[in-house]
């Protein structure tokens, strides 16, 4: 039947088609996964959808290089844009619909709603890149009315995009299950993202000291020291190969501010290698 997901995905710009046809698939029963992405996909994106896909019954993935999560000075007009690879990647890691909205649909002449996350948003990310959240929460929410499925996906990389979303989900009462997926890495470490395709042999070669930093934060918070040399064994690393750091902060994972003693953490850190901005972080485990 048209519309009806198959092994080759159906691309959908229209808002309205998008919703009816998930609504009718839930209507019959059907469980929904949905991975909003901006393309250029990677092995990370492929593991969203290989999860939703072994979760769901049917899995739609957004792609939208959203305008109004880029500042005047950002990559939104290099950013990459490889729909043709993208398609081809989701459909064989089993996505049935990909939502390819037009900017002017998710922004009509006359928009003038932003949804703004205050605590989570205003720290890290939402610090370097002021309005950069109030981006992501506004298209994240249009999103989940247009793709009303059951579960959305998210990779833990953006740790601090996970915490806004979910914090807008409860604060809003979006009824969909946010689900947070595990970091998928190069093979010497560095966190999969569409930036790293922006580095050069050497800034890749350097881009590695985010993740050995956090290798070696995970272990100095193991054996016990505090929060301050936890976080100074990041940026020693980071400066150890030239990375300008943003910020190598440990805190809380629910609500990004200062960690519970004997609980979980966080370890953020962000740098810039060359002109890109890179993101990684850690969960670290309770300790007595
Ligand atoms: O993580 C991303 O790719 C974007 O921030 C998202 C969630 C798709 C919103 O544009």
């Amino acid at each position: 039947m048209s519309g009806q997901p198959g092994p080759t995905p159906i691309v959908i710009a229209d808002p309205r088609q998008m919703r009816d046809l998930i609504l009718t698939a839930r209507r019959a029963g059907r469980r929904i996964g949905f991975v909003p992405t901006m393309g250029a996909l990677h092995a990370g994106h492929a593991s969203l959808v290989e999860q939703a896909a072994a979760e769901c019954d049917d899995v739609v993935v957004s792609i939208f290089v959203n305008p109004k999560q880029f500042g005047p000075r950002e990559d939104l007009a290099r950013y990459p844009r490889t729909l043709a690879a993208d398609l081809a990647l989701v459909g064989a890691k089993g996505a049935g619909w990909v939502f390819v909205p037009e900017a002017s649909t998710a922004y009509p002449a006359g928009h003038a709603t932003s949804v703004v996350v205050a605590a989570p948003a205003a720290d890290f990310e939402g610090a370097v890149r002021p309005g950069h959240f109030a981006g992501v929460a506004t298209v994240v929410c249009w999103l989940f009315n247009v793709v009303p499925a059951d579960v959305a996906y998210f990779g833990a990389k953006d740790w601090q995009q996970t915490v806004v979303v979910r914090r807008m989900v409860a604060d809003l009462a979006i009824p969909i299950a946010i689900e947070v997926c595990p970091t998928i890495r190069e093979p010497d470490g560095l966190a999969m993202s569409s930036r790293n395709a922006y580095l050069s042999p050497e800034e890749r070669r350097r881009a590695v000291a985010l993740h050995e930093g956090l290798v070696a934060a995970t272990e100095r918070w193991q054996a016990g020291d505090d929060v301050a040399a936890v976080e100074e064994t990041i940026r020693a690393s980071l400066q150890s190969r030239d990375i300008p750091i943003d910020y190598a902060r440990v805190v809380d994972p629910d609500t990004l501010l200062a960690p519970r003693p004997g609980a979980a953490a966080v370890a953020l850190v962000a740098g810039r290698v060359g002109t890109t901005r890179l993101l990684d972080n850690a969960l670290l485990p309770p300790r007595s």
